[in-house]
């Protein structure tokens, strides 16, 4: 492997050794899981979206890899939010930085959280999750652009460490403007573009039933099915947001092109979810090499020789 690629990003004012690492969700609910992503190439950590309380999510089954794809209605089961918070502490161990991803069940509960999070110095950001599709009743802040605004509204005054936000997939230009107007009137630290695409629904044909439990049948889709959706998400966001913003880019990644992808489009980092469940931390090394790989090729040796550098055919 190419020694002279460098990988290495800043998101949040910290540098990450490697652009790749884990999405909340799969696989860093449980102290055990958070370790052995501090072990890994990861090149950071992030926790399960936490709530105010510990919970045990929706009814299994709630998570099925299909092949393209994934559909999941966790629920957000998680062990509440301290225990993410104190596992801050346990992640120094490891050579890069301990996000905390943080899902409160209302505008309160994210207040709440964020406000409690203050003493916990080894938090290197908090990504505040605008866009959980699984909570049956609860709609996803993300697509009502006044609550938004109002979330980021309270919480910035109580938050004290740099905060980014995890926004739903958006599929309308308009749409794309609104949030961003909303975004920059906040000291953003960073955004994640995309979640899953939520209430999609996948089928068996044999048995003529849905896949999953919760909802329905109805659940976020991940995997390769959202990447177009995805690169449009970083491509509009890195274009509208102010440049000292972070994107984070999050969908459909499973090689070293999919992630020198997103980083064309504007990522300056890149996350793994459907994939990291099914391989395992070994994606991280292995989507790390073949994205460096490319660099080399293509004469690159950091990715700032290409962020955001997408080319269109209108000259
Ligand atoms: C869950 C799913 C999400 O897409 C998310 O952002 C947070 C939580 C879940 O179902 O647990």
């Amino acid at each position: 492997m190419p020694s002279s690629v460098s990988l290495s990003t800043q998101v949040a004012g910290v540098v990450l050794p490697s652009c790749i690492y884990n999405a909340s969700g799969p696989l860093c609910s449980h102290e055990d899981e958070l370790h052995v992503i501090g072990q890994s190439a990861s090149g950071a950590i992030l926790s399960k979206s936490a709530t105010r309380e510990k919970r045990m999510g929706n009814e299994e089954p709630r998570y099925v890899d299909t092949g393209w794809g994934s559909i999941n209605s966790m629920g957000l089961p998680n062990e509440g939010y301290l225990y993410y918070a104190r596992f801050a502490q346990q992640a120094v161990a490891y050579d890069k930085p301990y996000f905390m991803s943080v899902s409160g069940l209302s505008l309160e509960d994210n207040v709440h959280i964020i406000r409690e999070l203050e003493p916990f110095e080894h938090i290197a950001g908090i990504e505040l999750n605008l866009s959980c599709p699984n909570v049956p009743g609860k709609p996803q802040t993300g697509y009502d652009f006044e609550q938004s605004r109002r979330t980021l509204e309270a919480v910035f005054p109580v938050c004290k460490q740099p905060l980014g936000v995890k926004l739903p997939p958006y599929f309308d230009i308009p749409h794309f403007q609104m949030m961003a107007e909303v975004l920059n009137d906040f000291p953003l630290a960073f955004v994640t573009c995309v979640n899953s695409i939520g209430n999609g629904l996948v089928i068996d044909l044999d048995s003529e039933q849905v896949l999953i439990r919760p909802k329905h049948g109805f659940g976020g889709i991940g995997g390769d099915y959202i990447k177009p959706t995805a690169l449009a998400n970083v491509r509009q966001f890195y274009t509208l947001l102010d440049k000292n913003v972070a994107i984070i880019g999050c969908g459909g990644v499973r090689s070293g092109e999919d992630a020198f992808e997103h980083i064309l489009c504007g990522a300056s980092a890149v996350q793994i979810g459907t994939q990291f469940m099914r391989e395992g931390t070994a994606c991280f090394e292995r989507i790390a090499g073949e994205l460096k790989n490319i660099m080399a090729k293509k004469g690159y040796s950091c990715l700032e020789d290409f962020k955001g550098r997408l080319k269109t055919l209108d000259g």
